[in-house]
């Protein structure tokens, strides 16, 4: 429950970055997000938030959720306990894109794979990774780290966040 000392400036996300009209995130990743988004959107790839800032509660709520459609080992899999998402520091967006239900199946996804860096983003859950993350593959799920830890690990690809502060 380490996340519940951090207090990062929430803001509210403007609504047409957003599949929802209530979501927040830390003023320090979305002001990086809008960039990317703006670019992608520019070059005619259209990215939307589906998920960005989580409370201690809102987790709570949607490990009850996804427990009660998919069951516990989708949960154990794919929904970090509460006091434990980095969607509760403001700083993870789960993405998809306007064109295709799939994310990983949309060129957005592809544009995400080559210039998400440039902004400040990795992937966090990557394939192959999961032993290292403790999570599966998540293609929807980005967090802000920062220009340079991002392109280290671009650079280094395929490199994940703790093989990053290995080194
Ligand atoms: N889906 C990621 C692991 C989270 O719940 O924070
Ligand atoms: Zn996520």
């Amino acid at each position: 429950e380490i996340l519940t000392k951090f207090k990062f400036d929430l803001m509210d996300i403007p609504s047409e970055y957003a599949s929802e009209d209530d979501f927040k995130a830390s003023r320090i990743a979305f002001n990086a997000y809008k960039k990317m988004s703006d670019a992608a959107k520019s070059e005619g790839y259209e990215i939307v938030i589906n998920s960005a800032y989580r409370s201690y509660s809102d987790q709570e709520e949607i490990i009850e959720y996804y427990k009660n459609a998919y069951g516990q080992n989708y949960v154990d899999k794919y929904v970090a306990k509460a006091g434990y998402s980095e969607h509760q520091t403001g700083l993870a967006f789960d993405i998809g894109s306007r064109n295709v239900n799939v994310f990983a199946d949309s060129k957005e996804y592809e544009w995400m794979q080559e210039n998400a860096y440039k902004y400040g983003f990795i992937l966090r859950y990557p394939k192959d990774k999961e032993n290292i993350t403790k999570y599966s593959y998540e293609p929807w799920h980005i967090r802000y780290i920062g220009n340079i830890p991002a392109k280290i690990i671009y650079d280094n690809k395929p490199f994940e966040l703790t093989e990053y502060f290995n080194l």
